[in-house]
């Protein structure tokens, strides 16, 4: 006689050694996960910032959406704009293609292969997204990296005048350009952060889920601190953005095939570098909605 016995399997979390970052192991994201897996990965997310599942190159785009929308409602990708390609616009409404892939001329995927610069996920709206997934299919044999910073830490390493000149401060977000530099359509090209349109949030925010302070900076270009002369604005953005992404407050993926890459939008930013254009990435992508900002 055979008995089965049921063995939970607990994910292995193992920290990066950097100022964030953890490597989830011992889990196949094709599977559906037990709530007390949800739970250790939330508790991961919650210390570590950034996770990394490795070795999930079976994984199907449908499961990719389950697995994300453990963690929040998923946004669905902006609506066709004819400047993608017909296969982008045919796959399941939470995925977004992240690719400098062409194919009959049109991308299929959003971010090209150059420098993406550092910053958070759509700031620029009253509810930037909670987080994200990045799932690696094709990577450059070179480039295209992906750093990670820490804005609890950057928040807490201010000096305490810094902390008390910054509290209560509001800063506007610029919506007129993705995170690639492209200008956005429907929006004017404005050079004078005085002008940018986007929505505005503490510089020093809360995180909704741990209730600790982190900085909020989004994005450098335009922005915009309400009621400051703009040099004055200028130079305070300069500090705070040269402070907060400090190489020790940093950790960088380099991607493999298969990894999948689960970042918090409220506590981290991000920034990819350039890869040779010859070479192929992609990647797919869901996106956990958020809350307002406090
Ligand atoms: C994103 C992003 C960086 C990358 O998907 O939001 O910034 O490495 N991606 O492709
Ligand atoms: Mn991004």
């Amino acid at each position: 006689m055979s008995s089965i016995i049921e063995v939970t399997r607990a994910p292995t979390v193992a920290p990066s050694g950097a100022a964030l970052g953890a490597d989830i192991g011992a889990i196949d994201l094709n599977e559906a996960l037990s709530p007390e897996t949800v739970d250790a990965i939330q508790a991961a997310w919650a210390s570590h910032l950034v996770l990394r599942f490795r070795g999930q190159e079976r994984l199907t785009l449908e499961n990719l959406a389950a697995f994300s929308q453990h963690f929040g409602a998923l946004d669905k990708r902006p609506t066709a704009s004819g400047a993608m390609s017909d296969e982008h616009d045919a796959l399941p409404p939470a995925i977004t293609v992240i690719s400098n892939v062409k194919v009959g001329g049109k991308p299929l995927g959003a971010l090209g292969d150059g420098e993406a610069v550092w910053h958070a996920d759509m700031t620029y709206n009253e509810r930037p997204p909670r987080g994200a997934c990045l799932y690696a299919v094709e990577v450059p044999p070179a480039g295209g990296n992906t750093h990670f910073a820490n804005m609890y830490q950057a928040y807490e390493t201010l000096d305490p005048a810094m902390k008390s000149r910054i509290r209560g401060l509001r800063c506007i977000h610029d919506a007129s350009r993705n995170s690639a530099g492209e200008l956005r359509l429907g929006f004017a090209d404005n050079t004078d952060p005085r002008h940018t349109v986007g929505a505005s949030h503490p510089l020093v925010s809360v995180h909704a889920v741990t209730g600790r302070s982190c900085l909020l900076l989004g994005r450098r270009r335009n922005a915009y601190v309400v009621g400051m002369a703009l040099e004055e604005s200028e130079a305070l953005l300069d500090a705070l953005w040269a402070h907060a992404t400090r190489p020790e407050l940093t950790w960088t993926q380099v991607w493999k095939v298969g990894d999948v890459m689960m970042w918090d939008n409220s506590c981290t930013m991000h920034r990819r570098d350039a890869f040779d254009p010859s070479a192929r990435r992609l990647m797919y992508r869901t996106q956990i909605a958020g809350a307002a900002v406090h």
